[in-house]
């Protein structure tokens, strides 16, 4: 070896982050499960919770930090969860309690409802006490995790490190501490989450894990590097594996794999991917780098892959190109307007024979191709439950300069590879009973 290849090796070797060792050992799983059945008439239900969501992360995007203005938009959007979003238990303290949290990608923080409660919503278990577990400690200011939360939403008093996620009539607030936390059957000491004593509305759940790519989110924290998950479809779909560390581990069929896109004007939790090209049956879009991309300030625009949100949203233009395309290749079969909230939508002429649509594939930069498994799905049934009409689970993004969104329902059937260490997105159908 050469001084100089040498000399490369080690700097190589400097610049590579630290190896966790514990994080490359651990493997472990867990469960999601649909915090409410998905069921025909639930749509216009889901898009009404779906908008308030994305106003939400588009909000927050836009200075890639809380915003203190008094906007309508609430942070209870992460939270409402009457259709579409999913639960994960984690459990909390020495001795353990477990809660349900919704399992967010697109927020950081881990927090849950601490007693005594200024204010709480009901949850499904009595919310945790602090008091209660020898393993419990405040975060203090100087902690490096209270640095991490945005400036504009951060207090230090003689509380400790105190955040206050106050948007119109929707917000959480609390301190940091560290706790114990298990997912699965794996435990980690001194985790950071945020103890939530005065919350807005919440329903069946008692709070989130933030699973996005911050400092706060569960996955940096537990040091495994990487999750998978693999959602059920069908409304009586049972619970959907979320895997952790080595398990997470993407081996069989036809995988593929596109790197998260960074920008750093935009917000550096969301998991962002170069959606550069869409196929629907035989017909490539005439989609540019600027359909999807990011707007010439940085500040909008963009892809992101979301487990919180139910519908797919596309940036107008590109929406257009898909309706279009799915106008144009379903001649034979009627169209009818506006069916609860969604936008594109066929009659089914009966005799239970479904309703015949083109595939539907989306592009990613390197090549890597997603042919989305569902994309239509009924939302009116007849008295003997056959669909009579399907919509296509995809609508226009709303906004001056609107960030895309790939939701959960066009992530079903797919096993998804979040690594962070790698940045790298990766997918594969499969057959989700069985990961
Ligand atoms: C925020 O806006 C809402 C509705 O627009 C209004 O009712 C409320 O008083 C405002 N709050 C503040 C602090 O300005
Ligand atoms: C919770 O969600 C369910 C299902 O959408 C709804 O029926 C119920 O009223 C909600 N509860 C609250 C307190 O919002
Ligand atoms: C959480 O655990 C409880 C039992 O402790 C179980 O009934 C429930 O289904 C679990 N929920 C999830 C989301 O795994
Ligand atoms: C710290 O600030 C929070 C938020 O402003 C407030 O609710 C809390 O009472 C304060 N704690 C003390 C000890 O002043
Ligand atoms: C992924 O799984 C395969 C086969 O089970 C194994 O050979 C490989 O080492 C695993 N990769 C990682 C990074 O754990
Ligand atoms: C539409 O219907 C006509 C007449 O029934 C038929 O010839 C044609 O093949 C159909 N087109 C499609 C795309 O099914
Ligand atoms: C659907 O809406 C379009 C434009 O808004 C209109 O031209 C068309 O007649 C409507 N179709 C039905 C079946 O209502
Ligand atoms: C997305 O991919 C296209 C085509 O490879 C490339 O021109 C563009 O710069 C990429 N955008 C980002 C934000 O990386």
């Amino acid at each position: 070896m050469s001084s100089s290849t040498a000399a490369i090796l080690a700097l190589v070797i400097i610049l590579l982050p630290p190896i966790t060792l514990a994080g490359d050992l651990h493997g472990f799983r867990a469960t999601l499960t649909r915090i409410h059945e998905l069921s025909p008439g639930k749509y216009s239900e889901a898009v009404r919770r779906d908008s308030h969501r994305i106003a939400f992360l588009s909000d927050a995007t836009a200075a890639g930090k809380a915003t203190t203005t008094n906007s309508s938009v609430s942070f209870q959007a992460l939270l409402e969860n009457g259709v579409g979003g999913y639960n994960m238990n984690i459990s909390v303290g020495t001795p353990l309690l477990t809660f349900p949290v919704v399992a967010d990608t697109g927020s950081d923080l881990i927090w849950t409802q601490c007693a005594p409660c200024t204010k709480c919503f009901q949850q499904p278990a009595p919310p945790f006490q602090p008091a209660s577990s020898s393993t419990f400690s405040k975060l203090p200011c100087t902690s490096s995790f209270c640095q991490f939360l945005p400036n504009s939403i951060r207090t230090c008093n003689a509380t400790g490190c105190v955040y206050n996620y106050k948007y119109g009539s929707g917000y959480t607030a609390g301190y940091l501490a560290t706790e114990t936390l298990k997912v699965g059957d794996a435990s980690f000491p001194s985790v950071a989450f945020g103890c939530s004593t005065e919350n807005g509305v919440g329903n069946s759940t008692s709070g989130i894990a933030g699973l996005g790519r911050g400092a706060l989110s569960l996955i940096p924290q537990l040091g495994v590097g990487r999750f998978s998950y693999c959602l059920r479809s069908g409304s009586a779909a049972g619970a959907s594996p979320i895997l952790f560390g080595s398990l997470a581990n993407l081996t069989d069929g036809n995988v593929q794999s596109t790197p998260f896109v960074n920008n750093p004007a935009v917000h550096p939790s969301y998991y962002y991917v170069n959606l550069t090209g869409i196929t629907v049956g035989e017909t490539d879009l005439p989609v540019t780098t600027s359909t999807f991309g990011f707007t010439q300030n940085g500040l909008g625009g963009g892809t992101i892959v979301d487990s919180g949100t139910t519908l797919t949203y596309l940036a107008k233009d590109g929406y257009e190109m898909v309706k279009q395309a799915f106008l144009s290749q379903t001649a034979n079969v009627t169209t009818v307007n506006g069916t609860r909230g969604l936008d594109l939508c066929f009659k089914s002429t009966g005799g239970g024979g479904g309703i015949a649509v083109p595939s539907l594939v989306l592009r990613f930069d390197g090549g890597a191709e997603y042919a989305v498994p569902t994309y239509f799905a009924g939302v009116e049934t007849d008295s003997q439950g056959s669909v009579t009409v399907a919509c296509l689970m995809m609508l226009p993004a709303k906004g001056d300069q609107p960030m895309s969104v790939i939701g959960n329902v066009m992530q079903m059937d797919m096993h998804l590879l979040y690594d962070l260490d790698g940045g790298i997105f990766s997918f594969a159908p499969a057959d989700c009973a069985k990961v």
